[in-house]
């Protein structure tokens, strides 16, 4: 989706800013400016009419990557764009030059409350939802209509879900710039999984791995289950999201995603933007076991553990039985890859070195990657126990968030319904 002048050519003209209550050049933090609300009458060229306040805490769309403490900068580049084909004096090009070109990706991702977020969920998918929250606008949610597919306990459903908000709020999920949500305040999601199953063939589904590695391991084959890349699909293009941050299991989901899309869009004309999957450096994290650290496999190390849990959990991760004063192989060993998720590549390095040099037992190691961990997670310890106890907070920040993005989805299903005929 372009916001680039080429637009304005088809739009009326209309005054793009309206004076803010700042004063001219006045430098202000990101916090003050988090603070205020910026009276902004805005037209974007080329698309949908915008009036009203915006709301930077609410409304991030409109802040450029790195300028969210100047406030002026944002407001002449608006202006600016809307008439950079009419006024393209050398002065405006020079200050355009100065001001980064807005970033307008719209992140979007889902986590299952299936259980304690561990590890393997901070590294493959929470940190990068974290840090997209000053690249565009995002939208995150709690997939609870997908955990029912394991999950048969109302109560045990209900915690779960309060534990993967509490976790993000804890962690740094700022709600005023990412919309956090439960999955099943957006029923929009399930009206429009219906419509791309209707275009989603069976052999599509049959191929998802997650499906058949979950049978595999003995849970019932439900009709849930088995679409449930259907509304993963869903999720994903009601919300015309451009990235889907995911740790690499989750690719397939999103391949099958852009399959579905594509299929609807050549049946019935350009309906859904296909989403892109966006991993970051972490390969999959393994659990205490060695294998993928999963929730439903038992072997995961919670983010919030503290004290002998944890210790108990860290000195229990598998590890070969090479006698202390021997050299070990570092990239075999669980306990160093868990480590290097937590160092910089230098002291990545020195732990690598001392492993191979010998004398470094797995205990000192394990003792080694308990205070990385300590040290990572402590502060949030402290934060997640002040949300616990403001339950009513919590809510109040889902509730607002599936307002957020019940208005996206509503809007996207209606065109998807309109384009297949269901008026
Ligand atoms: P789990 O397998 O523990 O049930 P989810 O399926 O709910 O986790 O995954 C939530 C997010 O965390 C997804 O984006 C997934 O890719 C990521 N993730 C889960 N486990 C790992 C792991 N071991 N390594 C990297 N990313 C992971
Ligand atoms: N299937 C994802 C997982 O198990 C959770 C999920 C549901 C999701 N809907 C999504 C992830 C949409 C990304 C986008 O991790």
């Amino acid at each position: 989706m372009s916001h680039g002048a080429s637009g304005a050519a088809t739009a009326p003209n209309p005054p793009m800013l309206a004076p803010t209550r700042h004063k001219a050049n006045e430098k202000i933090t990101a916090r003050q400016l988090s603070r205020r609300r910026l009276p902004v009458v805005a037209r974007r060229p080329g698309l949908t009419a915008r009036i009203g306040l915006v709301n930077p805490r609410r409304d991030t769309r409109w802040w450029p990557r790195g300028t969210r403490n100047s406030v002026e900068l944002v407001a002449e580049r608006l202006s600016l764009r809307h008439n950079e084909r009419r006024r393209r004096t050398p002065g405006n090009r020079r200050l355009l030059r100065k001001i980064p070109a807005m970033s307008t990706l719209r992140y979007l991702s889902g986590i299952q409350p299936s259980g304690t977020l561990h590890l393997g969920n901070y590294f493959g998918a929470i940190v990068q939802h974290l840090a997209n929250q000053s690249a565009g606008d995002s939208y995150y949610f709690i997939a609870n209509y997908h955990a029912l597919t394991t999950i048969r306990d109302r109560e045990v459903m209900a915690a779960n879900v309060r534990d993967v908000a509490v976790t993000y709020l804890a962690l740094g999920l700022d709600p005023a710039r990412s919309a956090l949500f439960r999955q099943s305040d957006v029923p929009e999601v399930t009206e429009l999984a219906w419509l791309l199953m209707t275009v989603t063939p069976m052999g599509l589904l049959e191929r998802a791995v997650s499906y058949k590695d979950k049978v595999a391991r003995g849970l019932g084959a439900s009709v849930g289950l088995f679409t449930y890349p259907a509304l993963q699909a869903a999720d994903i293009l009601a919300y015309d999201s451009d990235r889907v941050p995911v740790g690499s299991d989750q690719v397939q989901h999103i391949e099958i995603t852009r399959d579905i899309a594509g299929t609807f869009n050549h049946l019935y004309g350009e309906v859904f933007k296909l989403p892109e999957a966006q991993l970051n450096e972490a390969p999959i994290v393994p659990g205490v076991d060695g294998e993928k650290m999963s929730k439903s496999y038992g072997n995961g190390i919670p983010i919030f553990a503290t004290g002998n849990p944890l210790k108990k959990v860290v000195m229990g991760i598998k590890t070969d039985s090479t006698p202390m004063e021997d050299p070990k192989d570092p990239d075999g060993c669980t306990v160093f890859q868990l480590f290097s998720l937590f160092v910089d590549a230098d002291e990545r390095e020195a732990m690598a070195a001392r492993y191979r040099a010998g004398g470094l037992g797995y205990g000192a190691a394990k003792k080694a990657l308990l205070e990385k961990i300590e040290e990572r997670f402590g502060p949030a310890v402290e934060k997640r126990n002040e949300l616990l106890a403001d339950p009513d907070y919590v809510d109040d920040v889902l509730r607002d968030g599936a307002k957020r993005a019940r208005a996206v989805a509503r809007t996207v299903t209606d065109r998807a319904r309109d384009a297949c005929g269901m008026g």
